[in-house]
């Protein structure tokens, strides 16, 4: 297998995941899905081989949202993948392109043309009639429908940019109605996606909106692989890359504990090994990774985790995330909130302990931090810990 970190990789070249695979067709039988996890850590790759080997009786229909920018956009793209599907079986969304129709789209050759004004039309009812399309034909032969889809919250939020708060709001609470209509003949979806659901959704109860547009999803968390998948994939990417080693057992043990376990740095690792020609060796492992974290170009995209703290939390409480994680990431051992709190409020940053108590859920609930059995904070990620150190000169 070649080292391919950040490329679309074939389903048979996908490591480890079986089990987290398993679980999701499980919980599918009852209700739907919304993946929350760090970045990089192989969601999207998850969500493919969903697409791909699907279990018996399941219809997938995987959809990167990334690229819509408008709810209408994205209800034309659901219709769009509906008619395809329906167009195997020889079947069309009659609902839907009525209702197109009515709207002034039409039929030109087997090529269906949509309305030249966009703007206005009724793109709530276009997605729900595309759902009902697919639904009415598919469920006539026992099977059930799930949508895969992928940057969820990317899309809510340029929706939410380029359209307001209140059309975003509607959109979340359009797929939950959904989700309730059809939920019990089966239809689900997958959310997932590079950004957290909790944050567009805090940023639009701002504005009001008291629904918990997807606490009928259960969550369901992408860990990084455990120890013995994150050496099989190691294994597989130095023999793909011919990199000779005399120790490769060791080798595979450093990469996959310097990695974290993300599949995504194991294939960095291999690939700056074989880029400068080096060997197999547990202290080769350690220079790649020790320059590579301080590559100037970030291959490993860990700048991220400094940029979004803005974002995420507002320009006022970032100075506070941020001094939260410089104490801990360079404690001996896990710190306590008093603690923390009595060095915020030494230096000034902040002196509300409930605020503190606040932030320290959100930011665990970004996966910088975890608790242990006193509740003591750590970093939950060690390869995050020393990324974080070196970048902040700490
Ligand atoms: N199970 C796996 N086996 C082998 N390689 C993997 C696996 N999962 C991910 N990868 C590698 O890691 C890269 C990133 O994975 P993926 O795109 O699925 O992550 P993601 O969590 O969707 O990232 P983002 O948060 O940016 O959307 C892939 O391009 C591939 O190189
Ligand atoms: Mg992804």
């Amino acid at each position: 297998m070649k080292a391919n970190p950040g490329g679309q990789i074939d389903p048979n070249e996908i490591v480890g995941r079986e089990e987290i695979i398993e679980q999701i067709w499980d919980t599918l039988e009852q209700q739907s899905i919304r993946m929350n996890a760090e970045r990089r850590i192989g969601k999207t790759t998850i969500i493919q081989k969903l697409c791909e080997e699907p279990r018996d009786g399941w219809i997938p229909i995987f959809q990167d949202l990334e690229q819509y920018h408008t709810a209408y956009e994205f209800a034309i793209a659901v219709f769009r993948e509906v008619e395809k599907y329906l167009s195997v079986g020889k079947k069309t969304a009659h609902r839907t392109k009525a209702l197109l129709k009515a709207c002034g789209g039409m039929e030109v050759k087997g090529v269906f043309k949509l309305p030249s004004f966009s703007t206005d039309l009724p793109w709530k009812d276009i997605l729900s009639s595309s759902i009902q399309d697919l639904i009415t034909e598919r469920s006539k032969q026992n099977e059930r429908l799930v949508f895969l889809w992928d940057e969820v919250p990317y899309m809510l939020e340029s929706i939410k940019n380029r359209e307001g708060e209140a059309v975003a709001m509607e959109l979340l609470d359009t797929l939950r109605s959904l989700r309730q209509t059809y939920g019990s003949i089966g239809f689900r979806m997958v959310f997932t996606g590079s950004i957290g659901l909790h944050h567009v959704i805090k940023s639009l109860k701002r504005k009001n909106y008291a629904n918990s547009p997807v606490n009928d999803m259960l969550v369901t968390p992408v860990l990084p692989l455990k120890p013995e998948p994150a050496k099989e994939l190691a294994i597989k990417l130095i023999e793909g890359e011919y990199i000779s080693t005399n120790e490769l057992e060791a080798t595979t043990h450093a990469v996959a504990k310097a990695s974290d376990g993300f599949p995504f740095y194991i294939h960095h690792i291999v690939k700056a090994m074989k880029l400068t020609g080096l060997e197999g060796t547990v202290k080769n492992v350690e220079q790649v990774v020790s320059q590579q974290l301080r590559d100037p170009d970030d291959p490993w995209e860990l700048n991220h985790y400094r940029g979004r703290i803005r974002t995420y939390y507002g320009s006022e409480l970032e100075p506070a995330v941020v001094e939260i994680l410089d104490a801990i990431a360079v404690a001996s051992n896990a710190l306590s909130v008093n603690d923390l709190f009595n060095d915020l409020k030494n230096s000034g940053t902040l002196d509300d302990r409930e605020l503190l108590i606040e932030l320290l859920r959100l930011i665990e609930q970004d996966h910088y931090l975890m608790r242990n059995n006193d509740g003591h904070y750590y970093f939950q990620f060690p390869l995050l810990q020393r990324w974080w150190k070196l970048s902040r000169g700490l």
